[in-house]
């Protein structure tokens, strides 16, 4: 299965699948959280990573992973009824804040044969503010509370433009560059839905109606998308609202001249 591009231009379909390449290899880097952030919401943003597994409510379901209500101080592998792996089954001790670091910061190594399908948590500082939190014994994780408003109005935006990186190998985004696989994405925010001049877009996209405003955009990055031209795998990253929104205040900037270019 060639993409379509690849009939009609040599050059850009060694430049797509170039692009796709570099995306499948090159992993979002997470930038260090700024320090002034309540540890809450810290807190709160490093369990994004670990909430698809697991719940925090006090009797919260299982899902992948054990329920972690009063995880900082319980026992290893004492929730009733989950199945946990031989290993973790063997260790002894309670999840001290030592223990919860090595465990966090490298699954495998730490606790070698158990069955966290996770790959770590590699910043420090994160796993400071997780642990500093879990300590707080959170009961509740809503991703709802890690509303989308509050994280645009953060405005990340060096942390948006790593982000957008990956975007880079088919968009551009400055205002006197000319389309590539994908279209400029120079003012988009505000701009109708596939109007970048001169680009030849999908028939679906050119179905959609109205403009890029932050929340199309950001509903925009949850889809699972296959275009004629490539596809949207990137988004297939952009699992966390925090990035999401580092992401549109980057994109937001692309309008007020400067230089703002993907580093
Ligand atoms: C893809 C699913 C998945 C992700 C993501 C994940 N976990 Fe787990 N976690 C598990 C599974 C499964 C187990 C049980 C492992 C076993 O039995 O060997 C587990 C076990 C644990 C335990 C031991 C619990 C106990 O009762 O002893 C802790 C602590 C833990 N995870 C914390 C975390 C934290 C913190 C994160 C995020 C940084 C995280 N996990 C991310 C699936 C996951
Ligand atoms: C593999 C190539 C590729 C990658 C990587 C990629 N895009 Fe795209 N993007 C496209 C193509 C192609 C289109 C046009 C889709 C169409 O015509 O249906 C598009 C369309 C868009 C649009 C709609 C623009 C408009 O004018 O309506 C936005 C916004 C967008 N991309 C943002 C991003 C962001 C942000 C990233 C990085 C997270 C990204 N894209 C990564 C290829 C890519």
């Amino acid at each position: 299965m060639s993409p379509s591009v690849c009939r009609t231009s040599l050059s850009r379909c060694i430049a797509l699948l170039l692009g796709l390449l570099l995306v499948a290899v090159v992993p979002f880097s997470r930038a260090e959280q700024p320090e002034n952030l309540e540890l809450e919401q810290r807190g709160r943003d490093a369990f994004e990573q670990c909430a698809a597994c697991h719940t925090l409510e006090p009797g919260g379901e299982t899902l992948v992973g054990p329920n972690l209500y009063g995880i900082f101080g319980r026992a290893v592998a004492s929730v009733e009824g989950f199945a946990y792996s031989e290993s973790l089954r063997s260790k002894v001790g309670v999840w001290d804040e030592d223990a919860l670091n090595r465990y966090i910061a490298r699954p495998k190594l730490a606790v070698p044969g158990n069955n966290m399908p996770f790959v770590g948590m590699t910043s420090p500082r994160a796993r400071r503010d997780l642990i500093a939190w879990l300590k707080t014994n959170p009961s509740r994780y809503d991703p709802a509370e890690s509303d989308f408003q509050a994280l645009l109005v953060r405005d990340e935006v060096s942390r948006g433009a790593q982000i957008a990186r990956a975007c880079m190998v088919c968009h551009t985004a400055s205002e006197d560059m000319e389309n590539n696989i994908g279209p400029n994405l120079w003012g988009v925010v505000g701009r109708p839905i596939a109007s970048a001049p001169g680009f030849d877009y999908s028939e679906r996209i050119m179905r959609r109606e109205g403009v890029w405003t932050p929340d199309a955009l950001n509903g925009f990055f949850m889809e699972n998308k296959t275009f004629d031209q490539g596809s949207h795998r990137a988004f297939g990253r952009l699992k966390r609202p925090s990035d999401r929104a580092a992401l549109i205040s980057w994109l937001k900037t692309l309008n007020s001249g400067g230089d703002h270019h993907a580093r």
